[in-house]
């Protein structure tokens, strides 16, 4: 089965082509606008996303040599995201498959991260465990197969990659910051201060608002006349190692609770090789295996959304389902 898949949801806008769980092309456009603005502004991403995604669907055939004809299915976000950029990317897909006379896929964006990993050479078997981090979403679930999974816990107030941004706009970063702050922080000393991270009742939830108050205070008392570039990187390098030990740390409890050997780490945040190697440390020695998507499968891609479209179509999800339009939440 060859699918293309179309992703819109936030600032990314891009076009994956799969035959079956192998990629053939994921050509991802980043919307380097919103820089400036510190953050994705919605009414930009859209007239962002109707400029650049015909022109990717193009390239995608034009590179694999695909023909329109030979797709079998079309898959694009649904949601959750920005309203008006998944409208772009969900009513360019239904076209398209109608004109084609194609299956239209409706794909949740979570669903596709979660998945992420079996594009990858190195794929988890069912049950694992899977921890969703991203700029818009942390959240830990128990995969069970396709499609059935339960919501283990997620974070009541600021995701992940949200807190490394907002901690990146203390240290006066551009927007997104996190790849900027894991760059920083591997030249800074992770013991420099203790940050806490807030200790929920609900033993599966995350909290990270408590945490970039602290960063924020610290600098306010310490720093009143601004950071020095040492001060910077030592701060970067304390802040991830205080939000990397409080993932990981939900990650070990859930893994022995429910007794799984296979955990992956999806989303932006995923990319955090710090991240990365501290979960394998404390997860390997354990017999739990941690696997992650490689780079641009971490990212928002549309190689994805084809992948989450393939498995819904197989196994019938599409038609229970109760995807009708794009949603934002
Ligand atoms: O999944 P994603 O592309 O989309 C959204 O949910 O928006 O994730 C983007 C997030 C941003 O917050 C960004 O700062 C973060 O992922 N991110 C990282 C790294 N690369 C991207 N956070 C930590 N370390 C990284 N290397």
């Amino acid at each position: 089965m060859i699918i293309l898949g179309i992703e819109t949801s936030c600032d990314e806008t891009s076009v994956g082509i799969i035959e079956n769980d192998k990629i053939l092309i994921n050509l991802i456009y980043t919307q380097e606008q919103h820089r400036k603005f510190g953050g994705v502004v919605p009414e930009l991403a859209s007239r962002a996303h109707l400029q650049n995604l015909l022109p990717l669907v193009r390239q995608s055939l034009k590179e694999t040599g695909i023909k329109l004809k030979d797709l079998d299915l079309i898959s694009a976000t649904a949601g959750p995201g920005l309203i008006g950029a998944l409208i772009v990317g969900y009513c360019f897909g239904k076209s398209l498959s109608y004109s084609l006379k194609k299956n239209f896929i409706p794909v949740n964006h979570v669903h596709a991260h979660l998945y992420s990993t079996f594009l990858s050479d190195k794929k988890p078997e069912f049950p694992f465990l899977a921890l969703l981090v991203s700029g818009g979403n942390t959240a830990l679930y128990l995969i069970k197969d396709f499609f059935q999974m339960e919501l283990l816990g997620s974070t009541v107030d600021d995701a992940a990659g949200e807190a490394f941004d907002k901690v990146g706009k203390l240290l006066g970063l551009n927007y997104p910051a996190g790849s900027e702050i894991e760059k920083l922080a591997s030249l800074g000393d992770e013991n420099f201060y203790d940050f806490p991270v807030a200790k929920l009742n609900e033993k599966y939830n995350f909290s990270f608002s408590g945490l970039k108050t602290s960063v924020l205070r610290f600098i306010q008392k310490n720093y009143p006349d601004g950071l020095n570039d040492e001060t910077k990187r030592n701060i970067a390098a304390s802040f991830q190692r205080a939000l990397t030990k409080a993932l990981i740390q939900k990650v070990e409890i859930a893994c022995d609770e429910f007794k799984l050997s296979d955990a992956v780490v999806v989303g932006g945040v995923a990319a955090n090789t710090y991240l990365r190697i501290k979960m394998r440390e404390r997860l390997h020695p354990k017999n739990c295996m941690v696997y992650h998507p490689e780079l641009n499968l971490c990212m928002d891609n549309g190689a994805m959304i084809a992948f989450a479209g393939l498995k819904s179509f197989e196994s019938g999800y599409f038609k229970t389902n109760s995807i009708t339009k794009p949603f934002p939440n």
